[in-house]
């Protein structure tokens, strides 16, 4: 059944000239039938690259979104309408908007993962792949507001010694694990080398070895002589993690002795059945209107500007 189901979806995808992009939470069936898989700076690339005439974008909500404002001629699908995002959820408009107008002298850097509208609010779009280094970029005195993730915001006052001002948002995935039990598994596992999210909070931020973005912990464990690695993110990336070093031992960070895994409520929503469905009724479709559409696009461009000139992406 399940290898006729990824025949389907390799024979639409070449008849309806699609091309699927996958993120690194994505179950491995769907990120072995993805044309491209990556981190949410990769697959915003890809997304403006592709000549194809249908993105299938296997991620959540805010990620179809942007690869939308990149190809608004383009149809963009996601296979669950419902598969959003706490952090993105956790930053309304009108709340972050009341926010921003109190401090009218600072410029916005927004994290990718926030809806459409917030992205019309924001000045320059960051991505955990790429925030430190636009961060850095900028002039010392420069004020800057940090939306919607407090921690990656906080990852980067702590690196940077600056002084950004923090939305209060979160990944709920992230925001579970704890430095107290981090440190308990580190105890446990005294060879293991902990790679973290920075949508973990500072407190285990601080005592990982590489903290970085999918992309990053996947080129970090790939380069890395030690063997065995405790892993602070979602549990999608053990897929590639392992088929990448079979020789090397994965252990994922839980919050407690019963969590078996961290799991993306949202990523998680996917199905392989979801994605022939998408395919096949060429649902459920981005939509959003041209003013959105055109101010969104504005703070990516200056993000990819960025990465291009500092060397991050081609
Ligand atoms: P990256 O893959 O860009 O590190 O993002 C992680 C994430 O939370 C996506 O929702
Ligand atoms: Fe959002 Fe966190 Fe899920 Fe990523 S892992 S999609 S940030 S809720």
């Amino acid at each position: 059944m399940d290898k006729d189901i990824k025949q389907q979806i390799i024979e639409l995808k070449q008849e309806k000239e699609a091309i699927i992009l996958g993120h690194y939470y994505q179950i491995p069936e769907i990120q072995d039938i993805s044309d491209f898989v990556g981190d949410s700076l990769n697959l915003a690339q890809k997304a403006m690259e592709t000549n194809k005439k249908i993105i299938l974008f296997c991620g959540v909500h805010f990620m179809g979104e942007t690869a939308k404002i990149l190809n608004p001629d383009k149809k963009v699908l996601i296979p669950d309408m419902n598969a959003g995002c706490s952090l993105a959820d956790s930053c309304k408009y009108d709340e972050f908007k009341k926010f921003k107008s109190l401090y009218p002298d600072h410029i916005v850097i927004s994290y990718i993962n926030c809806s459409a509208e917030i992205k019309t609010l924001s000045d320059i779009i960051c991505t955990s792949g790429n925030a430190l280094q636009i961060v850095n970029s900028l002039p010392k005195d420069q004020k800057i507001i940090f939306a919607p993730d407090k921690n990656l915001g906080g990852y980067i006052n702590r690196m940077t010694g600056r002084n950004m001002v923090l939305y209060n948002g979160s990944c709920e995935v992230h925001e579970l694990l704890t430095a107290e039990y981090t440190l308990k598994m580190k105890k446990q596992h005294p060879d293991a080398v902990l790679i973290a999210h920075p949508e973990c909070n500072d407190a285990i931020s601080s005592i990982a070895d590489y903290v970085g973005s999918t992309q990053g912990m996947i080129k970090y464990v790939k380069e890395s002589n030690n063997k065995k690695f405790l892993v602070a993110t979602e549990t999608g990336i053990l897929h590639k993690l392992k088929s990448d070093n079979p020789d090397k031992e994965f252990i994922i960070v839980t919050n407690d002795d019963s969590c078996a895994c961290n799991d993306c409520r949202h990523m998680k929503l996917n199905t392989m059945e979801k994605v022939l469905n998408s395919l096949k009724n060429e649902e459920y479709e981005i939509k959003l209107d041209n003013e959105t559409i055109l101010s969104a696009k504005k703070p990516i461009e200056k993000m990819m500007e960025i990465s291009k000139k500092l060397g991050i992406i081609k």
